[in-house]
């Protein structure tokens, strides 16, 4: 469903992915994991199209999208729910979900809602006044308005109370389990990610540099050794 091949992308002369790979099939929850600065948020980045790619290529479905615009990549079914999240502070819950819902058909918004009641009683509260969980459910119920295929997540347990985390990890599950959403989350939480994804991609120095399953991550020898963020 995913093809990222190869792919460079750097912020000026400065490299950051050095040739990553990565090959992600219809159905999949699989994880990013990597240490702070390794290029986590470029490759969410890249994969949105809002950081031009020196080489390589992605394809989406059957379609070369490596230098598609972001806005075009969205309506093909990308969605990005980025790092820290921004919504919209000053807009309502309900407004911020209008903005996710314009090239929505009409219910979609209602629909969203249904996945996640926990909004219902926060639409006319601004965004900037809920807590960090509720902010993540929203920018996530926002991302679902577009009606995408693939959900691009990055670090959504950032900052967040753990029973909104548990939350967020089984809307994600019910979301690919009943509407085949495909998942790629980039996070640090290792609990999260052994829960969610099937399997995790580890990002260090630019690269792919190995796949792990999500039981590898209870192992507290093999997060030392290969992951290297030991618990
Ligand atoms: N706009 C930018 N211009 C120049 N360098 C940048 C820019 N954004 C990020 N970088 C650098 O690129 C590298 C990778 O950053 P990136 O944000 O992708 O890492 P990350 O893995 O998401 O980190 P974190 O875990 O802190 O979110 C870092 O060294 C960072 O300083
Ligand atoms: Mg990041």
């Amino acid at each position: 469903m995913l093809e990222v091949r190869e792919l460079h992308v750097g912020y000026g002369r400065i490299p950051i992915l050095n040739g990553v790979n990565l090959s992600v099939v219809r159905g999949s929850r699989v994880g990013i994991l990597g240490h702070n600065g390794m290029g986590k948020t470029t490759l969410m980045r890249a994969l949105m199209g809002l950081l031009p790619v020196k080489s390589g290529a992605v394809v989406f479905e059957t379609a070369t999208i490596t230098s598609m615009q972001p806005h075009h990549r969205a309506r093909s079914g990308i969605a990005y729910v980025p790092q820290g999240r921004q919504i919209f502070p000053q807009l309502t819950v309900r407004d911020n979900l209008r903005m996710g819902a314009l090239r929505a058909p009409d219910g979609t918004m209602e629909r969203v809602l249904d996945r996640i009641p926990r909004l219902k009683r926060l639409l006319d509260r601004p965004g900037g006044a809920l807590s960090g969980g509720e902010q993540q459910l929203l920018a996530i119920a926002r991302a679902l308005c577009g009606k995408p295929k693939l959900m691009l997540l990055d670090e959504p347990t950032e900052g967040i109370q753990p029973s909104i985390i548990e939350e967020i990890s089984e809307l994600l599950i019910m979301l690919n389990e009943t509407e085949s959403l495909v998942i790629i989350v980039v996070e640090q939480n290792l609990e999260f990610i052994a829960g969610l994804a099937r399997r995790i991609a580890v990002l260090q120095k630019g690269l792919i540099v190995r796949e792990v399953a999500p039981t590898d991550l209870h192992n507290e020898q093999f997060v030392e050794e290969f992951v290297g963020m030991g618990t």
